[in-house]
C-alpha cells in the first residue's frame, strides 16, 4: 500500500484523493488504520482539502464555537491528525489546544504547524495517560469512522473532561450502530455520565451526502 500512496503524493487530482479515501473506508482494524496514516501523513492535507473539499473540520469547529464562549478554555483535539481542526480553532481565537493521536507520522505534521500546546501520543482504544477532569472541552473530527475507534472510547474521553464540559465530534453514519454509538449514548444517559445534546446530519465533503453525524455530547 505504501508504494501506491507514495505514487499519489504529488498528485492532487480528485481521482487520486478518492482512491485513498476508498482505502480509508475499507479499513477493518486500528492496526490497518495506523499503517494507512503512517503512509498518508505527508500528503493528507493536500488530498483532503484540495482533492476532496473536506469541510468537516471547519463545521465541527463552528459547532464547538456555538457552545464554548471562553476562548481561554483548555481543549483536547482527539484524533487530531495533521491539525486541520486545530487550525480552525486558532482562527476562532482559542489558544489552549492540545492534540492526541496514535499516528506518530500525523503528529509530526501537526507539530510542524505550531498550533498545539502539547501533542500527545495515545490510542483511544486503550487507557489514556491523562489525569481525570483535565480539559474544559473536547473536539474530534473524522476519528469515529470505519476501522478506527469503538464507542467505548467515549468512556476515556469523558473521564478526561471536566464536569459540564462539551465534546463536539463527528461520527460516521455507517458506524453509528455497528461500532456501538447508539447503545453507548443510551447507557451514558441512563447512568447520568453524559448526554447527547445535539446531533445534525451533515456532509464531510462539499456537495457529498450527509454521511456525518455532528454531535455535541455534554459531560454531566
Ligand atoms: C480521518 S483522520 C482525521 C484527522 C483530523 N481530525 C482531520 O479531521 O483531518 C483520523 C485520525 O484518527 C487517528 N486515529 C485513528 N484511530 C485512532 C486511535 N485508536 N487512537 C488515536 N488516534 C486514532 C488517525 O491516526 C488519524 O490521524
Amino acid at each position: 500500500m505504501a508504494h501506491l500512496i507514495m505514487a499519489d503524493q504529488n498528485r492532487s487530482s480528485s481521482a487520486a484523493s478518492k482512491r485513498i479515501l476508498e482505502r480509508a473506508y475499507a479499513l477493518k482494524t486500528p492496526d490497518e488504520a495506523k499503517a494507512l496514516y503512517g503512509d498518508w501523513a505527508v500528503s493528507y492535507d493536500q488530498h483532503l482539502e484540495q482533492g476532496l473539499n473536506y469541510i468537516a473540520p471547519a463545521c465541527i469547529a463552528q459547532i464547538l464555537v456555538n457552545v464554548l464562549a471562553d476562548r481561554t478554555a483548555s481543549i483536547l483535539d482527539i484524533g487530531c491528525g495533521t491539525g486541520l481542526v486545530g487550525a480552525y480553532l486558532v482562527g476562532h481565537g482559542y489558544s489552549a489546544i492540545d492534540g492526541l493521536d496514535f499516528s506518530a507520522a500525523m503528529l509530526n505534521q501537526a507539530r510542524s504547524k505550531q498550533i498545539y500546546q502539547k501533542l500527545l501520543p495515545g490510542d483511544l482504544n486503550t487507557v489514556l495517560d491523562i489525569p481525570d477532569q483535565t480539559y474544559d472541552a473536547g473536539i474530534s473530527c473524522g476519528t469515529f469512522t470505519h476501522g478506527h475507534v469503538k464507542a467505548d472510547a467515549l468512556d476515556e474521553i469523558l473521564r478526561v473532561l471536566k464536569p459540564g464540559a462539551c465534546f463536539a465530534c463527528t461520527i460516521h453514519r455507517e458506524v453509528w450502530q455497528s461500532a456501538g454509538f447508539g447503545s453507548k449514548f443510551t447507557q451514558l444517559t441512563a447512568s447520568g455520565v453524559a448526554e447527547l445534546e445535539s446531533m445534525n446530519e451533515q456532509p464531510f465533503y462539499e456537495n457529498a451526502p450527509d454521511d456525518g453525524r455532528f454531535c455535541v455530547i455534554r459531560r454531566l
